[in-house]
């Protein structure tokens, strides 16, 4: 179980540094207009989100891992409020897909201090989802 545990933790970090990161270069990208700067937000921006999701998938075969091998985990109250909460980390995720791919086509609808915005809300669920996987408040 501890070595469960521990790959999870070492993926969600993974995914982490994807979740902060790609709206970052998106900041960036919004921004650029030459060609060469274009080009090069894309390809960072692709390889980044290949990686950060591997690290989404690898994080969530971990953790639904230590649920098969304890499966009173699903009776916690906490974890009922994390997996909501990963839920809606799944959204961002799949909501910074559909950003990427309007930046690449040349569809950006959203100004730099929208995307710096943007770019705030996997720190909110950051922080609730690890008090609520350490505290265990129910
Ligand atoms: C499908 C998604 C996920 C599932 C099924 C899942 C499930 C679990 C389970 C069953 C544990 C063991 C809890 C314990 O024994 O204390 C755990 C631990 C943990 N999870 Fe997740 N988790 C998921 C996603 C995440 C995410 C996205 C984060 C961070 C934002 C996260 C952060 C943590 C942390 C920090 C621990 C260690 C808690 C401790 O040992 O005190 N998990 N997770």
């Amino acid at each position: 179980m501890l070595w469960l545990k521990a790959f999870h933790i070492v993926f969600v970090v993974a995914w982490f540094a994807g979740l902060f990161y790609l709206p970052r270069l998106f900041v960036y990208h919004a921004a650029a207009t030459d060609a060469p700067g274009l080009e090069r937000f894309i390809t960072m921006e692709r390889r980044l989100f290949g990686i950060m999701t591997l690290g989404a998938a690898l994080a969530a075969v971990f953790g639904m891992s230590m649920i098969l091998a304890a499966p009173e985990y699903l009776a916690a109250g906490w974890l009922r409020v994390k997996l909501v909460l990963v839920a809606v980390l799944l959204g961002y995720h799949i909501w910074c897909y559909r950003l990427m791919v309007a930046l690449r086509s040349g569809n950006n609808s959203h100004s730099q201090r929208w995307y710096r915005l943007f770019n705030e809300v996997p720190t909110v669920l950051l922080m609730a989802i690890v008090v609520l996987a350490v505290v265990k408040p129910w």
